[in-house]
């Protein structure tokens, strides 16, 4: 089969190489996480509201081109939103009164704000980057007293009155981030709970939305 010229040059790259590297394939990308930040920001602030309730500020880490830190920022004007992800990412994007953009890596150090949001941030990686993502997470939050914590929407596989259909989905997408990433995969309830602790946090509570997803605040 003969590989069109741009796909060779992909070839052997992260898929966030590709993603930097590939404007076709950027776009594409970031038009499916628009799609699903617009469903899960509703769900969030329709059903779930009370998990912004006092928030200050807010930083949406791995956040893309911003669509779920603009939805937050539109609905709680008090909470100064800011998108974190990588420079070439955000770079050249708008801010406006309370959403503004920050280039970086999260391995090395994250903004501080009183929540860290996490939105299909750690499925794409295994427990090592995990581990150090959200300890970077915790070094920019405040305590528990304070109003720190961290709000994470992934799956959590297996949790209690699952249809089998469910997680038999939910094992396909363990196939997928398996094979789009080096390291991603995942986690069952168990598995989140062994990585929370190991990264020095005390609490946290799952609450199933969207059929698949959790909404997974997690406090220090
Ligand atoms: C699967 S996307 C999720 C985007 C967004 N949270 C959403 O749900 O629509 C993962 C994001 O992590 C970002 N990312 C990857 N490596 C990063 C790093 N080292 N530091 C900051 N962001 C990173 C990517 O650029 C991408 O926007």
């Amino acid at each position: 089969m003969m590989i069109p010229h741009h796909l060779k040059q992909l070839m052997g790259k992260s898929f966030w190489g590709c993603v930097a590297d590939e404007p076709k394939f950027k776009n594409t990308f970031y038009d499916a996480m628009v799609n699903d930040s617009q469903l899960v920001a509703r769900v969030l602030i329709e059903d779930h509201r009370e998990v912004f309730k006092g928030l200050k500020s807010l930083v949406d880490v791995g956040g893309g081109i911003g669509t779920m830190a603009e939805i937050i920022a539109n609905a709680f004007q008090e909470i100064q939103c800011t998108v974190f992800d990588l420079p070439h990412v955000v770079d050249n994007l708008q801010g406006t009164k309370n959403l503004n953009f920050l280039g970086g890596d999260m391995f090395k150090a994250i903004p501080s704000a009183d929540v860290v949001l996490l939105k299909w941030i750690l499925h794409d990686w295994g427990d090592e980057e995990s581990l150090k993502i959200l300890e970077r997470c915790r070094e920019a939050i405040p305590s528990k007293e304070k109003g720190g914590k961290v709000i994470i929407i992934d799956l959590a596989i297996g949790m209690e009155d699952q249809s089998e259909e469910s997680t038999e989905t939910q094992l396909c997408f363990d196939m997928l981030m398996m094979s789009l990433f080096n390291t991603g995969k995942e986690r069952s309830v168990e598995e989140w709970k062994k990585l929370f602790l190991e990264a020095g946090f005390t609490h946290y509570k799952i609450t199933p939305i969207l059929g698949l997803r959790s909404l997974i605040e997690l406090y220090p």
